[in-house]
């Protein structure tokens, strides 16, 4: 492949950064007055095993950013193809994105809530931040996981890229 120089602008790395396919997140805050609100991340990464730590990276100008430091609590969704609704709900700029029960798999919960559509929930509490950039790090200790159960075509994951959500599509198998 011929690849073309595309200097640092901000489109550019947009682009370079939207050819990395990645998972889909949904982050979730409950609120003091018990409201829970999203937030759509693909900025999430594992930090460390022992003890279990994880990443995510949010506008400081994203209204769920003061939230999440507010709460000291949030959670990760990892989202299953299923959840690209509250994907998008929870992607809309400026919207107050809060999610009723129609939007949770566990209205029931007194912390930060699961999704529907979630394959996997990293409960954690705000362990660090590090501001860099527009963004800050918000390194999560995890406090507790839960895990749909696997093997379903309805765990196969939200991914994304290039702007779009895509499927996964398995390899044939080998015969
Ligand atoms: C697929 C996808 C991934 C996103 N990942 C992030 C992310 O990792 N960090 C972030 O700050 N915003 C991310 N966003 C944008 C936020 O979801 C969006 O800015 C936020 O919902 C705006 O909320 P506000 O206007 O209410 O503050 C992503 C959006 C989409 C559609």
């Amino acid at each position: 492949v011929d690849l073309v120089n595309a200097g640092t602008g901000l489109q550019a790395f947009r682009s370079a950064l939207g050819s990395f396919a990645s998972g889909v997140t949904v982050l979730t805050v409950r609120r003091a007055d018990g409201t829970a609100v999203g937030m759509t991340a693909s900025a999430f990464s594992s930090v460390s095993a022992e003890p279990p730590l994880v990443l995510v990276c949010v506008n400081r100008a994203n209204r769920r950013h003061d939230d999440i430091v507010t709460a000291g609590r949030f959670a990760v969704n990892v989202l299953a193809h299923a959840g690209h609704g509250v994907a998008d709900y929870c992607a809309r700029p400026g919207a107050e994105k809060i999610l009723d029960e129609g939007w949770l798999a566990d209205a029931e919960s007194d912390g930060p809530p699961a999704v529907i559509g979630t394959i996997a929930h990293f409960d954690c509490d705000v362990r660090a931040l590090h501001p860099e950039g527009t963004h800050s790090i918000v390194v999560g200790a995890v406090r507790n996981i839960r895990l749909a159960p696997g093997g379903e075509v309805a765990d196969d994951p939200l991914l994304h890229f290039r702007s779009r959500y895509r499927t996964l599509v398995s390899a044939p198998a080998a015969t």
